[in-house]
């Protein structure tokens, strides 16, 4: 079998995992790694027995196909130069910082007619393939994902950053168009927001509240929907769906105003081990990452159309961009000339409680 030749550039704390995988993958030749933090670079081809580049474009008439694993502000400019030279692309999510910026990469792929598919890897979640599985027909999803803070992705707020994991998830379970969106968030770090809370309302009348933050001390990785059919949830970190559903007296008519005080009684007891009915799916683990680059491979070899291609990354940045615009325009107190967006909030008026650092004793 002829192996696809595929090149990682960036190889910080994602691009590194990705060329350890296509490294010992099977049809791909890991052709060579591509960072300009040389000794880190060096450090990865050394682990994956595989050659060290400085720039991406040394990568250019060697491979058939690259990940671009470098901070999302230079998506745009090292796709370009890597699809200019011919080269298919598995780019990270976001796929770029701004719409226009993405549009232009997926065009650009398509005019060449290269693969270009994006980084949104919650799609190879198991327990969201058991979620898709069940035929759901969402009315309301709420999305919730918070981490400690990371250090990293700092060139883009957690709209960009973590929230638009569960846009592309949404958006791939609605098939639907966002019709209103009212969103707000605020800079904790400085820079950009945070965290953001927002409200989605689609064409055929289903809404979506997500939440997300990266400054939170419990990470959480979940989503709720509800639908006609029942309730889904799943944790997506611990790869679980748990499922309800109405039992066979919701179908017969049932008013619970109409039973008498032992009725009532007896149902109340009943309620949650009869009449609604549960299932927890508990998803072997797997490596997603591996499973991404697997799509990937194939998507190459011509064997299927990959996953999450590089319209469904335009489409995740475009409803991104919904949101940001609706959280720079936040009016916090509601004047027109007050504070807005996510770093101008109201002045301060003082502390919650005495401080408790050291120098505050000093
Ligand atoms: N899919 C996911 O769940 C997920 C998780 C983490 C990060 N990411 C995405 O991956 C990308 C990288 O994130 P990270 O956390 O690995 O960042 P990182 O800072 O750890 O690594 C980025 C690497 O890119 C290198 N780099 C800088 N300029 C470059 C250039 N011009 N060409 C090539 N490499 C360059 C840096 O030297 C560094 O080694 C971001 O777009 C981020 O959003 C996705």
């Amino acid at each position: 079998m002829t192996k696809v030749r595929i090149g990682v550039v960036g190889v910080g704390h994602l691009g590194k995992e990705h060329a350890r995988i296509l490294s010992q993958m099977e049809g791909v030749d890991l052709v060579g790694v591509a960072d300009p933090s040389r000794g880190q670079a060096e450090a990865v081809a050394l682990r994956c027995n595989t050659l060290a580049f400085g720039n991406h474009k040394d990568l250019i008439g060697k491979v058939d196909a690259a990940v671009v694993a470098a901070p999302t502000i230079l998506h745009h400019e090292v796709a370009t130069e890597l699809l200019k030279g011919g080269v298919s692309l598995l780019v990270e999510k976001p796929l770029a910082k701004d719409l226009d910026q993405c549009r232009e990469l997926n065009q650009l792929a398509l005019d060449r007619n290269l693969l270009l598919q994006v980084g949104h890897i919650e799609r190879f979640n198991p327990a969201y393939e058991e979620l898709v599985k069940t035929g759901l027909s969402p009315r309301y999803i709420v999305c919730k994902r918070t981490s400690s803070f990371p250090g990293r992705s700092l060139d883009v707020g957690v709209v960009l950053d973590l929230m638009i994991h569960d846009l592309d998830l949404v958006l791939d379970l609605l098939k639907d168009t966002p019709t209103r969106v009212e969103a707000f968030g605020a800079a904790i770090m400085g820079g950009f927001e945070d965290m953001a809370q927002v409200r989605i309302h689609f064409a055929r009348g289903a809404i979506v509240d997500l939440m997300a933050s990266r400054v939170h001390p419990d990470p959480c990785r979940s989503m709720d929907i509800w639908g006609p059919e029942g309730y889904a949830g799943v944790d997506f970190a611990k790869r679980t769906l748990k499922l309800w559903q109405q039992g066979t007296i919701f179908r017969q008519g049932f008013e619970a105003n109409k039973l008498d005080g032992p009725a009532m009684g007896q149902f109340r007891a009943e309620l949650f081990t009869r009449h609604l009915e549960n299932q927890i799916i508990t998803c072997e683990p797997c490596d997603q990452l591996t499973r991404e680059l697997e799509d990937f491979r194939d998507g190459l070899m011509g064997k299927k159309t990959v996953r999450v291609t590089g319209e469904h990354g335009v489409r995740a940045v475009e409803l991104a961009s919904l949101i940001l615009k609706s959280i720079d325009q936040h009016p916090w107190t509601a004047t027109p000339f007050g504070p807005s967006g996510p770093r101008d909030l109201p002045t301060s008026k003082g502390q919650l409680f005495a401080t408790t650092q050291k120098e505050a004793a000093a």
